[in-house]
């Protein structure tokens, strides 16, 4: 087993003293180099439970991180003393160098490691043992909040995929602890990992561009796949115009946009999505065009991969129908503009497995994104509220209640949305939501769904909102 984790990731491993966290480290994640804080105290000082040596031994382990992550080297930070304002540092790290990984090794807090032991548990009872549980628990309900992406929890059955040598350890009872292993159980097997390294992106549209490039921001390899050239060319022009704005903005360090940049690959080729560990489709809101698109990445992507779509209405169930990975397929529906907005839908499909949902959880939470969970239901959450809202809009238009302009004006001031719905609409993109009301029409037969006539006329007359010029206003290219 190799684990592969994207740059900039934190990685945590959970586990008592002597469960082998630095030999799992070593072993399982790819091109590890260990840098530890114990060794670090051990080259300052001859006495190893001399605490004033810690502050000397800490910038020794940075100053070697950093010369490491430098060389563009992988690096596993160990160290049990880990503070939340080393993790922070770290992190800091891991994106200013563009680095493959850090990953720190950290121990479960000190209570648990002074009453895990089997024998001790033992003499004292099942009390002890619930408490290391509830320890334990906590320590790993904290870890999303303390920042890191994926964790480990090691009991023995990591340790022997590890091949660590415990047998003649005295630590091996509290390894196999059965807190360790009812915690481990609990929190779904011994490991947690995130095995997504390389995106795969279909279309570079506004939500493919914004997609790829909130990706590659985050540190994942992405490959983004349009039809030709002009518009792959197009959309990673919109890439390069977003990355320079969040720079103008001082949301995004230049080195950490020429770095986001290099990231990025665009092509014409499906077949370049070939090796991608997880592919988001971003392609044109219609079945036809997406089934397509699955069936020919069923062919070319290996089993593992999970597919995505970034679909807002049409069903998830019934793209996954035409591959053989309905149990690795999901919903994954980001909102325009990708960078900036901080929802994203997290959709089951009637087969979707819980590990795909998890996995896809923890990659969309490390893009910043904030995850709702919704059945494959057309619409989702957002789009069902959101859909008849805009509809019932472009209908005040046509019945002549009022200007376009004091629509947006009441809506923006009178409900303090950041646009109206006549600028929202130029913002999604009137063919857009054309086809979404579309197929949610379709699908529910109401006609609060059923899209007006301006917006079909619209839609047909090319007039699509800004990424056209013209939508419900005009916009200088
Ligand atoms: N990268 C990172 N951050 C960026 C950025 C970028 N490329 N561009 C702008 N930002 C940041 C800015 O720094 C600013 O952050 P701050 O408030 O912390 O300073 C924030 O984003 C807002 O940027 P601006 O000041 O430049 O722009 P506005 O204040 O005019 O806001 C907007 C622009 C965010 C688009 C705002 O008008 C908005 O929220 N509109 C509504 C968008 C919306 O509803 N989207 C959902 C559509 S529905 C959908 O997508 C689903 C689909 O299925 C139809």
């Amino acid at each position: 087993m190799r684990i592969v984790v994207p740059p900039g990731a934190l990685v945590m491993l959970v586990g008592p003293a002597g469960s082998g966290k630095t030999t799992f480290a070593r072993r399982h994640f790819r091109e590890t180099e260990v840098v530890s804080s114990d060794r670090c105290r051990a080259l300052v000082s001859d006495d190893e439970s001399d605490m004033s040596v810690s502050g000397r031994a800490f910038q020794l382990f940075f100053e070697i991180l950093r010369h490491r992550l430098e060389l563009g080297r992988v690096a596993v930070a160990d160290s049990t003393a880990v503070t939340a304002r080393a993790r922070a540092e770290l992190r800091s790290l891991a994106r200013r160098c563009g680095a493959p990984v850090v990953a720190v090794a950290f121990d479960v807090p000190l209570e648990v490691c002074l009453a895990r032991d089997t024998v001790r548990a033992r003499r004292v009872g099942r009390e002890v043992i619930e408490r290391q549980v509830e320890l334990m628990r906590q320590a790993l309900e904290r870890i999303p909040a303390e920042g890191y992406d994926a964790w480990y929890v090691l009991d023995e059955r990591a340790q022997e995929e590890a091949e660590v040598e415990v047998r003649r350890s005295p630590r091996r009872q509290a390894a196999s602890s059965p807190a360790v292993r009812e915690v481990a159980r609990n929190t779904g097997g011994e490991v947690h990992g995130m095995t997504i390294r390389k995106v795969g992106v279909v279309g570079c549209g506004l939500m493919g561009s914004g997609i790829a490039e909130t990706c590659a921001r985050q540190g994942y390899e992405v490959v983004v796949r349009e039809v030709n050239d002009e518009l792959l060319e197009r959309g990673l022009r919109r890439v390069q115009q977003s990355m320079a704005r969040a720079v103008e903005r001082g949301k995004l360090p230049p080195e950490e946009r020429d770095a986001a940049w290099v990231r990025i690959r665009g092509t014409v080729r499906m077949d370049d999505l070939r090796d991608c560990d997880l592919v988001i489709e971003a392609a044109v809101e219609r079945m036809d065009v997406k089934k397509e698109i699955w069936r020919e990445l069923d062919r070319i992507c290996p089993e593992r991969t999970l597919f995505c779509s970034n679909t807002s209405s049409l069903s998830i169930t019934e793209q996954a129908s035409v591959t053989r990975r309905g149990d690795r397929f999901c919903g994954l529906h980001f909102f325009n503009p990708v960078p900036v907005m901080k929802l994203v839908e997290l959709v089951r499909g009637l087969q979707t497995s819980e590990e795909t949902l998890d996995t896809c959880r923890r990659f969309a939470e490390s893009l910043g994104k904030t995850v709702v969970v919704a059945k494959d239901y057309p619409g989702f959450i957002v789009n069902l509220l959101l859909v008849p809202f805009l509809l019932d809009a472009v209908r005040a238009l046509e019945k002549g209640l009022a200007t376009k302009e004091d629509i947006d004006t009441a809506v923006r001031l009178g409900l303090n949305h950041p646009m109206g719905p006549f600028e929202l609409l130029d913002f999604v993109g009137i063919d857009t939501t054309y086809y979404i009301a579309e197929a949610m029409f379709q699908e529910f037969k109401d006609p609060r769904y059923a899209p007006p006539v301006l917006l079909k006329q619209m839609t047909l007359a090319g007039h699509h909102g800004r990424k056209t010029g013209r939508g419900f206003y005009e916009y200088r290219q």
